[in-house]
């Protein structure tokens, strides 16, 4: 035992799930410290008291579960569809964002109950471990940080079986699932075992949100957005709260077989990885978001936050969410989306969901202008003006390198 810090208790990130669990007699084994489980309820779909006698069960002093829907969806799942956050432009966040939460809950809950360390389940080949001591350390960098999977000699789920029997804990007898499973509010994901393989297709059964395209409804369905300042407000005309609003929309969407990608991304920690998100709200959200917005912003302003939005979706993806930059991205979005306002009708139907009509108080759209009859608000001899000045570099330019004229417009062979 030389050479361990001592720790007399450490707050886990307890999911109830084999590792979390096996974890339990493991710290306390090595550290003879007391182990207090944190559970935090982002909208994953469980049993929280079956979850909390199993942390009783494996050792834990006591069990926390502390319901933070509300504030996932409020807090950081909405900042982050205003932001159009979506990493390297089709994985929608949804594990990155309820990390840093989950630690926050943790962290609270070790300073209330005088815990002098923090661990976590992470693996140290994912993004996981960055985004939980990320937070760690910018919410609580005096407290000692502990992660069992980058320490312990457990090398296979075999080894955490044969430990977790020696240490009675309950193991499931379900057989384990070909793949790892993370859900929340925002979105289910898939990824490692089967998937591992980019080139094989995911097992069709594997989908808990949404059903496959193919056997979705064959008439369309249309759900109208309410948003307030770039944030939902309501569906189909009925005010909900941000958690509310996404489980409804979840269902209506996934229905529609909404929201499903498969892709494979990069890790921060430097390798490729094959994941498939199921997002069905979020796909919905960010689509009416983005209409919306083409109403509602300015053309300068909408091509900013379209910049900015990649670089956010990376801050949320590295773990930096309590990071000085992303709050100034917010500071930005408050700003710019203030009359992001409206509502936007959206068409689901096999897999698809497209924006098919939009309204706003603040609707920048001026029918006068651009229509193509009549109108006293332009003046078609103005362009005229506009056009030779906005063609004068380009007329400087080929002055001096004729040759890129090129006018030779190439013969068509065959066709
Ligand atoms: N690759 C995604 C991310 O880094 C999801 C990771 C968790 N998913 C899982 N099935 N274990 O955010």
């Amino acid at each position: 035992m030389s050479g361990l810090a001592s720790v007399r208790k450490v707050a886990l990130a307890y999911s109830g799930g084999l590792d979390t669990s096996v974890m339990v007699p493991w710290l306390r084994e090595r550290y003879g410290c007391e182990v207090v489980a944190v559970v935090a309820n982002v909208g994953q779909l469980e049993d929280f008291e079956a979850i909390r006698q199993k942390a009783l069960a494996s050792g834990a002093s006591s069990c926390y579960v502390v319901d933070v829907r509300e504030t996932f969806a409020r807090d950081y799942i909405f900042p982050a569809l205003r932001a159009g956050a979506v990493y390297e432009g089709r994985y929608l966040l949804g594990t990155a964002l309820a990390r840093p939460l989950i630690a926050k809950v943790q962290v609270e809950v070790a300073l209330r109950c005088g815990c002098d360390a923090l661990a976590h389940g992470c693996t140290g080949k994912g993004n996981d471990q960055v985004r939980f001591e990320l937070a760690y350390q910018a919410l609580a960098p005096h407290l000692k940080v502990i992660a069992p999977w980058r320490e312990w000699e457990l090398r296979s789920r075999e080894d955490e079986i044969a430990y977790a029997r020696r240490h009675g804990i309950p193991v499931s007898a379900t057989p384990e699932k070909p793949y790892s499973i993370d859900q929340n509010l925002w979105h289910t994901s898939y990824e490692g075992g089967v998937l591992e393989d980019p080139g094989a297709m995911a097992p069709p059964d594997m989908f808990q949100l949404t059903v496959d395209p193919a056997d979705a409804p064959d008439v369309p369905h249309y759900v109208q957005i309410g948003f307030e300042g770039g944030f939902p407000v309501s569906l189909d005309g009925v005010r909900m709260s941000p958690a509310s609003l996404i489980e409804s929309l979840n269902a209506i969407a996934g229905a529609h077989g909404v929201g499903r990608v498969d892709v494979v991304e990069n890790r921060l920690v430097g390798m490729k990885s094959r994941g498939v998100y199921e997002t069905p709200a979020g796909t919905v959200l960010l689509a009416a978001l983005k209409d919306l917005e083409a109403l509602t912003l300015d053309r300068d302003t909408l091509h900013f936050k379209e910049l900015i939005a990649p670089r956010y979706a990376e801050l949320v993806y590295y773990g930096q969410w309590y990071s000085p930059l992303r709050a100034a991205l917010d500071g930005f979005l408050e700003v710019s989306h203030r009359w992001v306002t409206g509502t936007v009708t959206v068409k689901l139907f096999k897999g698809s969901c497209v924006p098919v009509a939009r309204s706003s108080p603040y609707s920048l759209y001026r029918h006068d202008l651009a229509t193509f009859g009549e109108d006293a608000a332009y003046n078609q001899k103005d362009a005229e003006g506009f056009i030779h000045l906005f063609g004068l570099p380009t007329r400087v330019f080929t002055g001096v390198h004729p040759e890129v004229r090129d006018l030779k417009v190439e013969e068509q062979v065959g066709g």
